[in-house]
């Protein structure tokens, strides 16, 4: 049996080196402390766990659920757009559909989207998603650095006409993933007018659109005037809500897209458990206070790992969003060697930046996913094993 070509292209997965290393140290008995997974470590709160017991007892529920979502679903969402961020006027037939997290419909948005000989505009570092879809779908991905000189934005100066033109959809991801880093509504307002002078649609994946701190409130590419006009936008429960496993999101935006996306997904999946639909309307009415209350965890990690770091010498500010700390690797190291070292050293595991893409050398992630206490403990070992950023 061969499996298909197309297999041979995607590139190996992330934490596979790095998982046959960690498994054969904790084979000889050392305690890793892992800060590679952005999968949050607390449950998910009450109110949508009491949604969930309710909804699964009433039997209307256990059916095929429809497959844009259920029509309460989706106009929790649309009202949840408006109450978030102001934009209103969504129309929740058209304009939205649910999906299972957002990691598959970013995936089939590809296929909607791109045919052999496209070009997507990825990010780089990214989400790995992003490219391995374009090459299921048989595209060409053009990636954008994101470079610390520029604040981790893509430069659109610097992508060349002849692959604007062939391009089909355009991907950025803030508060984003890897790197932490923020784009404004005026930066988002650059990225509408470059969509629609070359006819692409740009899909703003806003996995982390609630985990932000210090009272900073990232904003949706959708509250750009006519940004509806040529964009899309992800959301998911899964980060902000401790509900990585219930696998719900939803898609807003451009109806064309929407149509395409919902074209695919009829013929790929059945939708959302419709139970889950139902916790996820009570998500969305989680009050301000409840939702600081669940991102203290992460901001008080952040502090902790960012002032350790800080003590070693390490040039880094706390980021104001995401799950995670983009750090760069001391003089004299590439990235792998210094993941390396920390896993040999310390017993410490963290992703390497270039995992992420190439432009993510020179770096490493740390999730803030465990315990303070681990957190601490962390920092303690690296004070131990004598390594400082200089
Ligand atoms: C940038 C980004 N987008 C999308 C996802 C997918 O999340 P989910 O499918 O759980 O919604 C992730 C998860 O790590 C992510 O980091």
């Amino acid at each position: 049996m061969q499996p298909a070509k197309r297999l041979e292209q995607i590139p190996p997965y992330l934490f596979a080196e790095i998982n046959r290393k960690r498994e054969k140290l904790v084979a000889e008995g050392v305690d890793i402390i892992n800060l590679a997974l952005g999968d949050p470590d607390t449950q998910t709160p009450e109110h949508i766990l009491q949604a969930m017991h309710t909804a699964i007892d009433d039997v209307s529920t256990h059916n095929y659920p429809p497959y844009q979502g259920t029509r309460e679903f989706r106009e929790a969402a649309v009202n949840w757009m408006e109450n978030r961020f102001g934009v209103t006027g969504l129309n929740p037939e058209t304009e939205v559909i649910s999906s299972i997290g957002s990691k598959e419909a970013i995936h089939n948005t590809f296929l909607a989207f791109v045919e052999p000989g496209d070009y997507t505009l990825i990010p780089d570092p990214g989400y790995p998603v992003y490219q391995t879809a374009t090459i299921f779908a048989g595209g060409e991905p053009y990636t954008m650095p994101l470079k610390a000189e520029n604040n981790f934005l893509p430069d659109l100066n610097t992508i060349p006409e002849e692959i604007a033109r062939k391009a089909k959809l355009l991907w950025i991801n803030y508060p984003n993933n890897p790197t932490g880093a923020l784009a404004s509504l005026e930066f988002f307002a650059e990225l509408v007018d470059f969509c629609k002078q070359y006819n692409i649609l740009l899909c703003h994946d806003h996995a982390y659109s609630e985990m932000a701190y210090d009272g900073y409130k990232p904003p949706s590419v959708l509250q750009v005037p006519g940004g509806k006009d040529v964009a899309i936008e992800f959301h998911s429960l899964s980060k902000s809500y401790n509900m990585t496993g219930w696998r719900i999101g939803f898609v807003v935006g451009n109806a064309i897209g929407i149509q395409g996306l919902r074209q695919v997904k009829t013929n790929v999946d059945s939708g959302v458990f419709k139970a889950i639909q139902k916790a996820a309307i009570a998500a969305y009415s989680t009050t301000e206070a409840e939702l600081q209350n669940l991102m203290s965890v992460y901001q008080k990690r952040r502090d902790i790992i960012v002032q350790g770091l800080q003590s070693l010498g390490w040039p880094i500010e706390p980021p104001k969003a995401t799950l995670y700390v983009w750090v760069p690797v001391p003089p004299g190291y590439s990235s792998a060697e210094f993941v390396d070292l920390l896993l040999d050293k310390c017993g410490i595991m963290v992703p390497p930046g270039n995992g992420y893409g190439a432009n993510g050398e020179g770096f490493f992630r740390i999730a803030l996913t465990i315990p303070d206490e681990r957190m601490h403990e962390a920092i303690q070992r690296l004070k131990d094993a004598g390594i400082r950023y200089a």
